[in-house]
């Protein structure tokens, strides 16, 4: 060995993220305008240009609603404007799949999308819910694309290749969470997460960006060997 190569380059995988929490006070993301401001401005910096950002939607603990959220992203976008920085933001919702969620998918109640109708959800880290099938099912027949929210986080998922499968029959799409590449949440969530990278079953990536201090975090796992393995995915960010 001659010589040393640096490897350690930044890869930024799309300038548009479709996962954060930076509306300001409505759920645990981002608690003040300012916080939001400089969130933004430190994942503009990175290279996003655009941020399709998803609050929480939890019956128990965030009720929020799309007229909660369409005032809160007007509030943000002035204050871009003010502040004079060139970043396009939109709005979306993370939903929680609980009974509320799917009560509203019944009955056919106004919810949040994304591009083409894609719909982020997200479910118990734990435990497998009973109605995850049924909710993916009706989604779709309603003309939905649903969205699975950081798939490598859920542990009831890690052994259950059946369950894996299935999912994927179902043509559920899978966001990944740039933090698990670089073991932010767990060894166990990375493990899952470059497993899935390589299976080829990811469809797109997401910041899940809450603060500033996981901004300054996603920057550094973008540096990681284990980026590189998104360069081959081809990422449907790139078309929002
Ligand atoms: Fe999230």
């Amino acid at each position: 060995m001659g010589w040393f190569s640096k490897k350690n380059t930044f890869f930024l995988p799309c300038t548009t993220d479709i996962h954060s929490h930076l509306l300001p006070g409505i759920d645990d993301g981002v608690k003040t305008i300012e916080e939001s401001l400089e969130v933004i401005r430190f994942l503009n910096d990175l290279g996003f240009k655009k941020l399709i950002t998803t609050p929480h939607i939890m019956s128990d603990y965030y009720k929020n609603t799309p007229s909660i959220i369409r005032s809160k992203l007007e509030e943000v976008r002035f204050a871009l404007k003010e502040a004079g920085m060139n970043v396009e933001i939109e709005a979306a919702a993370e939903y929680y799949l609980d009974e509320h969620f799917y009560e509203q998918i019944i009955n056919e109640q106004e919810l949040l999308t994304f591009g083409e109708n894609y719909i982020l959800f997200e479910t118990s880290f734990t435990v497998e819910p009973l109605l995850l099938k049924e909710v993916i099912f009706k989604l779709s027949s309603n003309g939905y694309k649903p969205v699975f929210a950081h798939p490598e986080r859920y542990l009831y998922l890690h052994e259950n290749t059946r369950l894996l499968n299935d999912l994927i029959d179902q043509e559920l799409l899978f966001q990944l969470n740039i933090l698990s590449l670089d073991g932010y949440y767990s060894k166990p969530v990375q493990k899952m997460a470059i497993k899935l990278l390589k299976s080829n079953a990811i469809t797109f990536v997401g910041s899940d960006c809450h603060n500033l201090l996981q901004a300054q975090a996603i920057k550094k796992a973008l540096s990681s060997k284990n980026a590189q393995l998104i360069k081959s995915i081809n990422l449907k960010n790139r078309n929002l």
